[in-house]
């Protein structure tokens, strides 16, 4: 009687709560009984199949189990639906969170901003999924557009409830962010060195699928010199992911990662230490990509057994290009002449492979060229070589940290950077030199020469360069700071 009584009240109550009010703390104590349930069910037929086992004991837990409140299929039938409520729940946000636009690349950022990244000093910063600090949940992408980020979005689910018709992609997923774009050979390379770094850290794993964002919006190519040097690096085709199949009516269908890795820092967080690794596996894996040697500088003799210096004036056409080039060869030429096992090389940027510029660089010591992407090719030189820049009149003043970045590079990869020319002359401004509006007149400008302060640098860093040579041919010494198999195989 009275276990029948409590049952109908019971019976009650959960009418009340489908019908009337919705308790989340009645419904956690119903799914808690469920879980019991279940488990004493298990124990049954676990004992059912053994008859040993004492009778007496089993027909108490049935009787338990008949008088409790709910039969199996109540049970059943209630986790079901907590697991359509958890699958429906699943909410997806704008990839681009514009409350954080004046702030867009500081913090959390704006893409993904309720995520947090995973960070051990020293160490690339990275979210990934699933993990322990996504509490055991996939990420989950939906959209294609390519012109605001703000449409398409991105949500967390536990695999066993993923959103409705999600399509789950097996396999590692890279998901990157760009604040600047995939084509320009700096920009890209900066939004590449943390899945580097992510790489050699964890086993030289290597993506299935590559998903690029740029301020949320899909990117669905990198340039071509970016696609090869991470196909060298990851020894196989990139499969980019475009999204343009999957629709449903008007509405996207989300795609879940079975394993995705999310990075929006650049190399950001990470130390020298770490940079140098992973600039010593592009390196590397770029010159067995090209089939250049691994041996490095040290091979290179001449025929009276003096290490070969090479010089490599790797010019610019356009915006950034020497006014004259044939008077700056003229004066590097003479400067190399001096010294004995210099060679003088000189290259366009503009014409050449993703292969002929990692082999030029493997065969320099001393590069020269003027401010611009083309100087991002220094790292494929051996450690320890030198670079020297060029910038047109005005830059210093008004370039902002940018005109930089080729210092940066420099000293994470390994290289001296020898110092900047800056021309004094150049273009008029009708504004006085430093005024903001100049630079639209200085960013295009030609780069001229001073005849005795390009010799005199010269000659400093060739005598430099020449000592260092000579030291190593004693030691004998690799340079390239790499073994002839790369660190990750
Ligand atoms: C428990 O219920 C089942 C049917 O639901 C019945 O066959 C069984 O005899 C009941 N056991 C006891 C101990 O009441
Ligand atoms: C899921 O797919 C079914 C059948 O194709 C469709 O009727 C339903 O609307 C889809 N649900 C969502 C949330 O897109
Ligand atoms: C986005 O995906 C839809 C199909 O879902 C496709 O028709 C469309 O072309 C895609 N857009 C882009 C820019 O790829
Ligand atoms: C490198 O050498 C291999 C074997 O000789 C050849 O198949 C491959 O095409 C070469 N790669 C390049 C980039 O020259
Ligand atoms: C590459 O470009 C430079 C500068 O425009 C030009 O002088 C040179 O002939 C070109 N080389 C090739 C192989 O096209
Ligand atoms: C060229 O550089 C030297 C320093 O090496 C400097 O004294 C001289 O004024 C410069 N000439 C011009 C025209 O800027
Ligand atoms: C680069 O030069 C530094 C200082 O001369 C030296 O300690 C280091 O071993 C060199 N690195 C390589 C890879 O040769
Ligand atoms: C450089 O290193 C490679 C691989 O370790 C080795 O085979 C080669 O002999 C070394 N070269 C010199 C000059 O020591």
């Amino acid at each position: 009687m009275a276990v029948s009584a409590s049952r109908k009240s019971s019976k009650n109550a959960r009418k009340n709560l489908t019908l009337s009010h919705y308790s989340p703390k009645l419904s956690i104590y119903l799914l808690a009984i469920c879980v019991i349930l279940l488990v004493i069910f298990e124990i049954k037929s676990l004992h059912a199949q053994r008859p040993s086992l004492p009778w007496n004991f089993m027909h108490q837990w049935q009787t338990a189990i008949n008088s409790s409140m709910m039969t199996s299929q109540e049970c059943t039938q209630e986790l079901k639906t907590m697991a359509l409520k958890l699958q429906s729940s699943v909410t997806f946000l704008p990839l681009k969170d514009l409350r954080y636009s004046s702030t867009a690349q500081q913090g959390h950022t704006w893409f993904m901003s309720s995520m947090h990244d995973t960070h051990k000093e020293g160490e690339v910063q990275y979210q990934k999924f699933p993990s322990k600090a996504s509490k055991g949940r996939l990420l989950c992408l939906k959209g294609n557009d390519t012109h605001d980020g703000s449409w398409n979005s991105y949500a967390l689910a536990w695999p066993q409830t993923l959103p409705e018709n999600a399509t789950l992609l097996k396999g590692l997923t890279f998901v990157s962010y760009n604040h600047y774009n995939y084509d320009n050979i700096w920009h890209g390379l900066s939004a590449m060195v943390p899945f580097v770094a992510w790489h050699i850290k964890n086993q030289c794993a290597v993506p299935t699928r590559w998903i690029l964002y740029h301020w949320g919006e899909l990117r669905t190519k990198m340039g071509p010199w970016l696609t090869t040097l991470m196909e060298a690096t990851y020894g196989e085709a990139l499969i980019i992911e475009k999204f343009d199949g999957i629709k449903e009516g008007n509405d996207q269908i989300p795609a879940c990662f079975e394993e995705a890795v999310v990075m929006r820092h650049n190399e950001g967080g990470m130390s020298r230490e770490k940079r140098i690794e992973v600039y010593d596996l592009l390196r590397c894996k770029a010159r067995a990509y090209c089939n250049v040697s691994l041996e490095g500088r040290v091979a290179e003799v001449n025929e009276k057994g003096v290490p070969v210096i090479g010089m490599t004036m790797f010019m610019r056409i356009g915006t950034r290009s020497f006014k004259n080039d044939r008077i700056v060869i003229g004066i590097f030429n003479k400067a190399c002449r001096k010294v004995e096992g210099c060679r003088l090389l000189v290259a366009y940027s503009n014409n050449l492979t993703f292969c002929e510029q990692v082999k030029l660089m493997s065969s320099t010591d001393i590069l020269i060229s003027p401010h611009g992407a083309q100087l991002t090719n220094m790292f494929f030189m051996d450690r320890n070589s030198s670079v020297m820049e060029f910038f047109p009149k005005g830059w210093l003043k008004l370039a902002g940290v940018g005109q930089y970045v080729y210092h940066w590079i420099a000293s994470w990869s390994g290289m001296v950077h020898q110092g900047a020319w800056r021309d004094p002359d150049g273009d008029q401004c009708q504004y006085p030199d430093d005024d903001r509006r100049c630079m639209a007149i200085f960013k295009g400008g030609k780069i001229g020469y001073n005849e005795s302060f390009f010799s005199k640098w010269a000659g400093n860093v060739l005598n430099e360069v020449k000592i260092r040579k000579a030291e190593e041919m004693v030691s004998k010494k690799n340079t390239t700071g790499i073994s002839s198999a790369c660190g990750c195989i």
